[in-house]
Parts: structure tokens; sequence; C-alpha cells
């Protein structure tokens, strides 16, 4: 079988976006428009992935580099579709298929792309363009058929008369050709047209002309080849691939309550018999395991949560929780907190760069700022880890079995050794060894009959 060649056109200005962001890099469900196409041809492994860049090059050149395998084409100036196809000629192999799809397209599906090549080839044809059936064409190229309802060619709406204009059947710009005939008609476009551009389209005429077979593969449900122009298309565009990625979770054995009040990032993934309760936002590489409950309230960046785990109201970035663990209500867990099996992290409670090990309880109000608290360690009630000296950030330990009264500061680098005590208010600078107490406090005295004695306060 032959080998597929993607090319991405993707060099447009998006000038109705209104944007200092080049349209492509616009983001659905958390992905850059362009993105969601690389996804796609990755899923159906085409041997290349080639995409003509122009507009607004370093940005989208950056994003681009982030993925693998994707060879980065700039055209200069951008005299249209063919030209673009043009510049990443040195790509086609004459052995080879083309697919040339456009950035935009964020909601293809791989399996209509599947469908168009599967197409292209039982039928041997020498291209196939992916179309579809609109109520209103306007301003897409029109397809235009033969009696045997082979393609015979594309105008484009600003060339259309009014006979094609009423033609309903348009280009999506997904086009599936062989590589030798689309490096020999590239070669043969003019830019003779209204727009004074170098059309793609006007390979299909060619190729129709010169005796080759041009079929159309109708996708039916039409969102799929929606291009994103402005960001109401945007919004739209995310509205529909919202459904579809939490469709799927649930469909995977995900529960949840109220979907539509929750927002699932693409990339995340949610093992089964979890479920999402109402409102929360699931962002980036966030992977959750089995028979968890998230929710409601959840607002989770990039974090790995294991089996059985409870998030209730609670911000997590960057961090990593193990099974049997409950976080929150209120707990804010900053970047780079690994949090261990059966553990409490309650409400107002902030961990940074931190290690809380298993069974250990930080139940309400505290800061666990650098620090490393072992197993089975309690922490009172507004316990801070004073971490920063103005100038520099200092770690603090607590070991095993430790147990940290209320209101205690430990001011950092301090350890508090494996069983010892905390007595509450306590501010802590030299180290507490095991199984001691450490009281850093002034004792208590109380004035007898002090009140009696202020005779202003005695009324
Ligand atoms: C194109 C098709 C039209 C089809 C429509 C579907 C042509 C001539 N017309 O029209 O038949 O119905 O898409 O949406 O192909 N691009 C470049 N470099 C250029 C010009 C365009 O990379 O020099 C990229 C754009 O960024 C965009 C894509 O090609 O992603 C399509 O270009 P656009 O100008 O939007 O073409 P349309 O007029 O919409
Ligand atoms: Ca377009």
């Amino acid at each position: 079988m032959n080998k597929i060649n993607a090319i991405v056109l993707a060099a447009g200005a998006g000038t109705r976006m209104k944007s200092k962001t080049p349209k492509v890099l616009h983001k659905i469900s958390g992905v850059p428009l362009v993105g969601h196409v690389v996804d796609l041809l990755e899923v159906i492994k085409v041997a290349k992935i080639s995409v003509v860049i122009g507009h607004g090059r370093e940005q989208v050149e950056t994003y681009l580099q982030s993925r693998e395998g994707v060879n980065i084409v700039y055209q200069e100036q951008r005299l249209g579709t063919g030209h673009a196809v043009m510049m990443a000629k040195e790509t086609i192999k004459d052995d080879e298929d083309v697919l040339v799809l456009t950035g935009d397209t964020p909601l293809l599906r791989t399996e209509t792309v599947e469908a168009l090549i599967a197409h292209h080839r039982n039928g041997n044809y020498d291209a196939t363009v992916l179309t579809a059936s609109f109520a209103d064409p306007t301003g897409y190229g029109r397809i235009v058929r033969d009696a045997s309802h082979l393609i015979t060619g594309i105008v484009e709406h600003r060339d259309a008369n009014d006979e094609q204009r009423l033609i309903k059947e348009i280009n999506s710009g997904i086009i599936c050709m062989k590589g030798h005939l689309l490096t020999r008609f590239l070669d043969e476009l003019k830019n003779d047209n209204v727009q004074g551009e170098y059309y793609l389209t006007d390979v299909i005429g060619l190729l129709s002309s010169n005796g080759y077979r041009v079929s159309g593969y109708i996708v039916e449900d039409t969102t799929e080849i929606m291009g994103i122009n402005n960001r109401v298309q945007l919004a739209e565009a995310d509205a529909i691939l919202q459904t579809r990625i939490k469709v799927a979770h649930m469909e995977n054995g995900v529960t949840f309550i109220n979907p539509e009040s929750s927002y699932l990032e693409k990339y995340v993934r949610i093992d089964l018999d979890t479920t999402i309760e109402p409102g929360c936002v699931l962002r980036g590489r966030t992977v959750i395991g089995s028979d968890c409950v998230i929710g409601p309230n959840a607002d989770i960046t990039n974090t790995e949560i294991k089996d059985a785990v409870e998030v209730k109201n609670s911000t997590l970035l960057d961090s990593m929780v193990a099974s049997h663990t409950k976080i929150g209500p209120y707990a804010y867990l900053r970047p780079n907190s690994c949090i261990g099996e059966h553990v409490k992290i309650g409400d107002f409670v902030e961990v940074k760069n931190a290690v809380v090990g298993d069974g250990s309880k930080v139940s309400h109000l505290s800061y666990i700022g650098d620090g490393e608290i072992g197993k089975n360690v309690n922490i009172g009630c507004g316990v801070v880890f004073v971490n920063y000296d103005g100038k520099n950030k200092h770690k603090t330990t607590v070991k095993d079995g430790a147990f940290v009264g209320c209101n205690v500061n430990l001011v950092a680098p301090v350890t508090v050794e494996a069983g010892a005590y905390v007595a509450a208010g306590s501010t802590i600078t030299k180290d507490v060894p095991e199984m001691s107490l450490g009281v850093a406090r002034a004792k208590q005295s109380n004035i007898e009959k002090w009140v009696e004695k202020k005779v202003h306060l005695k009324k």
C-alpha cells in the first residue's frame, strides 16, 4: 500500500480572529487548532507530516517544534493554497499519496480521513476530495461533477457563475491525491482568477481535463469540516469537542454529574468508576485513576491522581496524589507537591514543592512550603513552614510519626525528628530530637484578680 504524506496548510493570517496570536494557535479544549490536525495525522500514522506556516511564523514554529516529527515549511508570501503546497513540493514522493489538509479544522475525525483514504484507494482514483452538502454554500469552492458522477472541477465562490453558485456540494479543503500527479500539475497552476492566487483546487480541473479520475467522498457530519475563522466559531467548535470528549469518557466508564458544567481538556485521562461532580476544570496532562470522586469545583492541571482519591473544591497544579487520599475542600496544591496514600489535606491548606508521606494529616489552615513530611505525621491547625528568609528558600523536614501542635512556625532549615512533639504555638528554630518535645514560647503567667484591680474595667 502507498504511504501517505500529509501537508497541512497553516500560513494564513486569520485576521478575523482579531488577535496577536496566529489563528492556528488559538486553542479549543486545551490544544491549538493546528495541534488537533497533527494529533489526527499521528493517529492515522501518516509517513510524514509537513505544516506550511507563514503568518506569526515564530510562534507557530515554537509550537510545532514541540510536536515530534513535524516538518516545518515556510511560505514567505501567501499566494494561495496551490502556492502553499508548492512550498512543500520537496516532500512529495511520486509513489506516495499526498493528503492536503488545513490547519483550522480541529473537528475532523480520524475515522473520516481513514474512510476518505480507503475510498480513494479502493476506487483507484487519482484524486479524492472530501466534500459536503451545505444548505448555504456561500464562500466555499463548488464541486462540479459530470454525468458519471466524477468530479470535473472545483470553482471558487468568487469565480463561480450564477448557475455554479446554486451547487450545494462544497470542497472541504481536504484532498487526497497521487504524488506524481500533484507534482506535475502544481507546475501548471496559473493565478488568472478573481483573487490572483494559485489555487490548489485548479489541480482538480487539470487532472480531470487530462483524463484522470477524481472522486468526491461526502462527509455526513458537516461540523467536522468546520473551519475556524473567528472567536464565535472557536467557541462553537469547542462546545462540540467538549461534548465529544465527555461522551468518550462516559463510554469508558466515567460518571459525570451535570456534564455541561465541567470542562475537560483533550489530553486528560480518567479511569473507570470515577465520578466527576459538577463544576470541574481538568487540564493539561492530568491523569485520574479509578474510583475517585473529583469535585464539585475542582481545578486540576497536569496532575497525576491515583485510585480512590477525593478532591473537593480545590486547585491542584503539577502535582501527584496517591491512592485513598482526601484533598479539600479549599486546598491548594502548587507545583511539585507529592502527596502519599491515605493522606488528608484539608481546608485552606497550601502545599508547595513538598512531600507528604503516607497516612499523614494536614487538616486545616496550614502552609507546607519546601517541606518533607514523613509517614503518619500530624500537622495541627495553622502550622506554617517558614521557608523564605527574604532571599533564599529553605527546607523543613518532619519525620515519621511526629506531631506538630497548632499554630506552630517551623523556621527552615529545620528538622523535627521521628516521633517528636512540638508544643502548640511554638516558633521552632532548632531541630527537635527524636521522641522529644520541642517547646518554644513564653510560659504562661496569670495575674490574680487583675480585672478587679483595673477599676475602669469593673463596671
Ligand atoms: C479554500 C478552498 C475552497 C474550500 C475552502 C474550504 C482553494 C483555492 N479554495 O478556500 O475550495 O471550499 O478552502 O474551507 O483552495 N493558506 C496558506 N497559504 C496561502 C493561502 C492559504 O497556507 O497562500 C492556508 C490558509 O491558512 C488556510 C487554508 O490554506 O488554512 C485555506 O485557505 P483560505 O484562504 O482560507 O481558502 P478559502 O478561500 O477558504
Ligand atoms: Ca477558509
